[in-house]
């Protein structure tokens, strides 16, 4: 019936998180959003954005994947729908409303192939000794990368926790505001053996970088 109806007017549900304020989950046109007051987290264009950068990476090997900031989980929906994606993924989310959210609203489950894991993704990367073939570096708060996640020492335990062949998809900004930050993060992938490409106005608007280390 909500579905029905959000084809003549959205239906918005709001939940407060001490992260990311109020989010809103919204009925539109027959499908639902997971919104912040300035971004749209899950499912909408940032799916289309994730979708667009895996196109452009071989998943054929990839046996086991880590998604850092799981909001409602539409890039797994892409991955397992689009992608046929069977193995391991394991998702980073620092804020326990958003989990609720994934699980209740959007019917994520934990199973043998998805574990979450409620945490900030920059200590689980630090303190992480798992290899992981395609890293996801999704994380926003609101429209903004936190700042902490341009510092070198992320992309040094980034890299460290990818496998010898594995990838990188980043989705670095909202705009392109912050190239200063990201010809750092270039720089030290190339000098780990990494093959970049930086895709900018994707969807009218993201820059992800996509990685690939260079096969020895
Ligand atoms: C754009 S949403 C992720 C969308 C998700 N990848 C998807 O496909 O639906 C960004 C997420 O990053 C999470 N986040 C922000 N800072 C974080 C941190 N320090 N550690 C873990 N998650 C964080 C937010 O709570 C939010 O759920």
């Amino acid at each position: 019936m909500i579905r029905l109806l959000s084809y003549i007017y959205p239906i918005t549900k709001k939940v407060e998180s001490k992260y990311s304020g109020t989010l809103e989950i919204t009925w539109h046109n027959g499908k639902k959003h997971l919104n912040t007051k300035n971004a749209n987290y899950s499912y909408g264009s940032l799916q289309k954005i994730l979708k667009f950068g895996l196109q452009k990476i071989d998943l054929s090997n990839c046996k086991d994947i880590l998604i850092l900031g799981l909001g409602g989980g539409s890039v797994i929906d892409t991955l397992v729908k689009d992608f046929e994606y069977e193995n391991h993924i394991t998702a980073i989310e620092i804020d326990p409303v958003i989990i609720e959210i994934a699980k209740e609203e959007f019917n994520l489950s934990e199973n043998k192939n998805l574990k979450i894991i409620c945490a900030d993704a920059y200590d689980f990367i630090n303190q992480n000794k798992d290899l992981f073939d395609l890293v996801i570096v999704d994380l926003f708060i609101d429209n903004l990368v936190p700042h902490k996640f341009y510092v070198p020492f992320f992309w040094e335990d980034i890299t460290n926790s990818n496998s010898i062949n594995g990838s990188i998809l980043f989705n670095a900004s909202l705009n392109n505001a912050n190239y200063k930050y990201l010809i750092n993060i270039v720089s030290h992938l190339e000098k780990n053996n990494y093959q970049t490409q930086k895709l900018e106005k994707v969807n009218g608007t993201n820059t992800l970088l996509i990685a690939e280390r260079s096969r020895l």
